[in-house]
């Protein structure tokens, strides 16, 4: 299904019903790593996955994304659906448009899922290397971004013993533009802070994480944590920063009863 935003097509799946959860994706990947989870859910509750602009099949402008636009975007997906409360399920930049989603929306948010994600904004270095990254996209293509970064994306159980996990990340990323990646990276250089609003949280909040998670790794997790007095974490083992579709099983189990609380409270 595509909706219009901002002049943009952007493409989404709505399925099942009742509570509304939104699972925002990772980059530089697109709505299908949701797609164990999205089965899972549809049986539960109303489950929406979106390609963000810039990724899989919604239109990629030119950037930069900033993590406010793109919380925007996800504003009005909800808006065209007559939603006015949502629990956000974001993995890693689905989590900084998670958090810029609270900062702008507040009253939207019905209680949140953050995987293998902080709420700081990038070091100077962090900053620098992504903006080459950016150029490097433009000039080499997706191809260049995939072999940098899937090992980094996934953990070493992966990388060492799931050859088809690696190809289905290499494909995602592969099937994007240089425009959309570097939109993005664009985008996240310059994301703001986000560690003030961890404070004000006063929803139900899961902090998820994988065992191997180099990118943000479990001590970051347990900094997000220690923030909020409504969170609790939970670690998936033998896997890395993609953990919901490196780990399907335990990511949805963890979900499953995360949104099964929501529903009885
Ligand atoms: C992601 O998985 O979304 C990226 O690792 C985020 C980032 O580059 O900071």
């Amino acid at each position: 299904m595509t909706i219009r935003v901002d002049g943009l097509n952007i493409d989404y799946r709505d399925e099942g019903s009742g509570l509304p959860v939104i699972l925002i994706h990772a980059f530089p990947l697109n709505q299908s790593m949701w797609n164990d989870q999205r089965d899972e859910l549809r049986t539960l509750c109303r489950a929406i996955t979106l390609d963000l602009r810039g990724f899989g099949a919604s239109d990629a402008p030119a950037g930069p994304y900033s993590m406010d636009r793109m919380a925007a975007d996800v504003r009005a997906l909800m808006s065209a659906l007559d939603i006015t409360q949502a629990v956000l399920v974001g993995l890693s930049m689905g989590g900084y448009i998670s958090l810029a989603f609270y900062r702008n929306y507040p009253e939207a948010v019905r209680a949140m899922v953050l995987a293998d994600t902080r709420a700081t904004s990038d070091t100077p270095e962090a900053r620098e290397r992504r903006l080459k990254s950016a150029e490097k996209v433009e000039r080499e293509g997706p191809q260049a971004i995939a072999d940098d970064m899937i090992p980094l994306l996934l953990g070493n159980t992966s990388l060492t013993s799931r050859p088809q996990i690696v190809e289905r990340v290499r494909s995602m990323i592969e099937a994007n533009t240089p425009a959309g990646i570097a939109g993005a990276q664009r985008g996240m250089a310059d994301r703001n802070d986000s560690t003030d609003l961890l404070g004000r949280i006063d929803f139900p909040l899961l902090v998820v994480v994988g065992s191997e998670d180099t990118l943000t790794p479990v001590k970051e997790a347990e900094s997000l944590l220690g923030k909020v007095k409504t969170a609790e974490m939970r670690i998936i083992e033998s896997a890395g920063h993609l953990s919901n579709l490196e780990q399907p099983q335990q990511f949805n189990a963890i979900l499953r009863t995360f949104i099964e609380s929501l529903e009885r409270a």
